[in-house]
């Protein structure tokens, strides 16, 4: 293989810099090009690629974002933008592709892959969802970023006597949040995958003040009431600025509210996030020059390995609940 490309897609995540880094860097030693995607997939569709040099990808490792930019791409989704894509690939010369994302992402390379084009994927999202991994790329960078702000509200929250409801990202997924929650201590941790009464959790929370708690800070994940509906009241109300209210009522403590929103996002990858990112972009480079396809590279138990991207995709990634109730039992003084 002469010539590979590769992408970055969906939400954005810390590490994908040092995984384009490994890519072009790993295919640029087997003397192979790499043209790198702008914008995802709507860049295929576009034709805008640009040879990547090993001199293109230098400084970039500790970098948040992504070089290449990151798009959801709906046109993608038609068969017009698959065909279109395809065409774009076969003029430049592209073999394989290494795409970066998450499990939508996944699924673009499932068709790209069906079109006669080598695909392999390297898990990238905050949000940790995607299956036939323990990590996707960035997940340990928010949940640092995360635990930072929890540290900070901890301090102001003890001074002034306060309840806290820290909202996390995921919309559908509560691994940032149980993760985020249990580093940071947090009284109570509230998930999309687990429903739980709310009036009992602030029964609880008013049990830990009258004990001599000074602060309490419950996690929730974004996507705790689940999707919001167009129009409806979800939508100009937070999960967490809900269950704030309901936890005042109950607790009549001063409750305070903190969104951490898109700071997640972004920032310098960890230690953890560079490693694997670095791993799995050379992993990926070296299955594509072995004419393997439809494989994503996942890190489970401490090391690389390989699984196929139909069945990264079909599986349901699920909450540890043992470490949800651990958290509840160590909440309590
Ligand atoms: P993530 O990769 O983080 O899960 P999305 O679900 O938004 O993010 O997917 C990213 C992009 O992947 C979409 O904007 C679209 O271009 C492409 N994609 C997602 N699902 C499909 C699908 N079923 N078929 C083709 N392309 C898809
Ligand atoms: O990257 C995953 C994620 O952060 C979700 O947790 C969140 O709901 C979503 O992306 C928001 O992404 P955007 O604001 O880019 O639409």
């Amino acid at each position: 293989m002469k010539r590979i490309a590769v992408l970055t897609s969906g939400g954005d995540a810390p590490g994908m810099n040092a995984a384009i880094r490994a890519v072009v860097r790993k295919a640029i030693y087997h003397n192979c090009e790499v043209l790198g995607v702008h914008r995802g997939f709507a860049g295929i569709i576009n034709g805008d690629f640009r040879v990547l040099t090993s001199k293109d990808v230098g400084d970039i490792l500790h970098r948040g974002g992504t070089i290449l930019q990151s798009a959801r791409c709906p046109e993608f989704r038609t068969y017009e933008g698959q065909k279109i894509a395809a065409e774009q690939l076969r003029q430049h010369g592209i073999e394989g592709l290494v795409v970066i994302g998450g499990d939508g992402s996944f699924r673009g390379a499932q068709v790209l892959n069906k079109m006669g084009f080598l695909t392999v994927g390297i898990p990238g999202s905050i949000d940790n969802d995607i299956g036939c991994t323990d990590y996707s790329i960035g997940f340990d960078t928010a949940v640092n970023t995360a635990i930072d702000a929890i540290n900070k509200i901890r301090d102001t929250a003890s001074s002034h006597d306060r309840v806290y409801v820290v909202e996390v990202m995921g919309r559908n997924a509560g691994f940032l949040a149980l993760a985020a929650g249990i580093a940071g201590g947090a009284e109570a941790i509230l998930i999309p995958e687990l429903k739980q009464d709310l009036n009992e959790v602030a029964r609880r929370i008013a049990e830990g003040i009258n004990k001599g708690k000074t602060h309490s800070i419950i996690v929730v994940a974004e996507g705790y009431f689940g999707d919001p509906v167009v129009g409806g009241p979800e939508l100009s109300e937070s999960s967490a600025a809900t269950i704030g209210k309901i936890i005042q009522q109950v607790t009549k403590k001063d409750t305070r509210i903190t969104i951490l929103g898109h700071i997640q996002r972004g920032g310098s990858p960890t230690a953890l996030d560079r490693m694997i990112a670095t791993l799995s972009g050379a992993k990926a480079v070296e299955l594509l020059l072995n004419g393997e396809s439809q494989k994503m590279v996942g890190y489970v138990d401490g090391k690389i390995m390989v699984f196929s991207m139909d069945e990264s995709i079909a599986m349901q990634k699920t909450i540890d609940r043992e470490m949800l109730e651990l958290a509840n039992i160590l909440a309590v003084i």
